[in-house]
């Protein structure tokens, strides 16, 4: 953990991790606004919610049944829509990309929150990693799908993690992706994660080549007790809560994706990796365009095998 983190020291753009989603839109008015976030439900992507509809946005909370989305979204002060998204399925991915482009309101930032952390033993979903699946994949068909409806100056988030320096040496696997050949449970959350920001660099470099002023970011959100560690086993939690000093408040640790989605500053720049509301140096796998192509190219084959689109 960064000492600045630790110490809560201002960053340049004037917020540390102490701040709070409240914070970082202080003063803002996202009245008009339309702001789809995934893992409505939960920890950092409920906060989200809150605040961004507390300013003013209506939200499209994403959540894995229509139950779950309905009452997160009830349970705000402000305008929630709920959709349904498990990310685990190729095809409820791409109804709520249907639902949300009938729904007919222009997108001004995709914030790409829910995940799955560490689960203990392989498993597989339509023959792929759970957490490459779902954190990654589930994400790339929503993206994608949805950037037509994403607004010219509009953004996306990643919500990826520190722990995507986790990763395998040579960053993604390309031919271990169904875990048959060896699997760790933090590796395999690491490549997921590492996935995440390598997705926002392409869609940063896709975007400053066309002419919109649309902009991706990746965040790492902090350390953070929410229900992230439901999969971990008992030691592995109880070495995590050794470290409870140290956690944000679920407030703090939603800030840097509200920041990177909403605030003004965040649009001046394009394909930034941000932590505690500030830019920060992700690993150089994630920095690497040719592992951010070949992730591309082999998540499209990937999606276009198991959904013909
Ligand atoms: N907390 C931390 O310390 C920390 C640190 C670094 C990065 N992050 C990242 O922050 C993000 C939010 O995590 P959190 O801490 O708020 O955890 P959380 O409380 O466990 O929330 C995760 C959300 O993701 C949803 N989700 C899980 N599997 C899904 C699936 N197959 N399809 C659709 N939604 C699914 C969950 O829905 P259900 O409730 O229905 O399962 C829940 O809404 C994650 O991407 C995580 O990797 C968190």
């Amino acid at each position: 953990m960064p000492l600045s983190t630790l110490l809560g020291t201002t960053g340049p753009t004037g917020f540390s991790s102490k701040s709070t989603a409240e914070d970082v839109t202080e003063g803002l008015d996202l009245s008009g606004k339309n702001i789809l976030i995934t893992g409505c439900n939960s920890g950092l992507g409920y906060e989200t919610m809150r605040i961004l509809t507390q300013r003013g946005a209506r939200v499209l909370g994403c959540a894995r049944s229509q139950e779950k989305a309905q009452t997160a979204c009830d349970s705000v002060d402000g305008l929630a829509v709920p959709f349904v998204c498990e990310l685990a399925d190729p095809h409820s991915v791409l109804a709520c990309v249907e639902a949300v482009r009938e729904f007919g309101e222009p997108i001004d930032a995709l914030i790409c929150n829910a995940g799955i952390m560490a689960i203990p033993k392989l498993e597989t979903i339509q023959g792929y990693e759970k957490q490459f699946f779902v954190n990654h994949v589930g994400h790339f068909i929503l993206v994608r799908g949805l950037l037509e409806q994403l607004r010219d100056d509009g953004r996306v988030v990643m919500v990826s993690s520190y722990g995507h320096t986790m990763a395998p040496r040579d960053g993604i696997q390309f031919d271990n992706l169904d875990g048959e050949k060896g699997y760790s449970a933090w590796r395999a959350y690491g490549q997921s994660k590492l996935a995440n920001v390598l997705f926002a660099k392409s869609l940063a470099r896709k975007f400053s080549e066309d002419d919109t002023n649309r902009i991706a970011h990746a965040i790492h959100p902090g350390v953070i007790n929410t229900e992230l560690g439901r999969h971990m086993n008992g030691v592995m939690q109880a070495i995590m809560s050794m470290g409870k000093f140290f956690y944000k408040s679920t407030p703090q640790g939603a800030a840097t994706q509200v920041y990177a989605a909403v605030h003004p500053d965040a649009a001046a720049r394009n394909g930034k990796y941000y932590t505690d509301c500030n830019i920060a140096q992700p690993s150089k796998n994630a920095c690497d365009p040719e592992l951010a192509d070949a992730l591309w190219e082999k998540t499209e084959a990937i999606v276009a095998e198991l959904t013909g689109h």
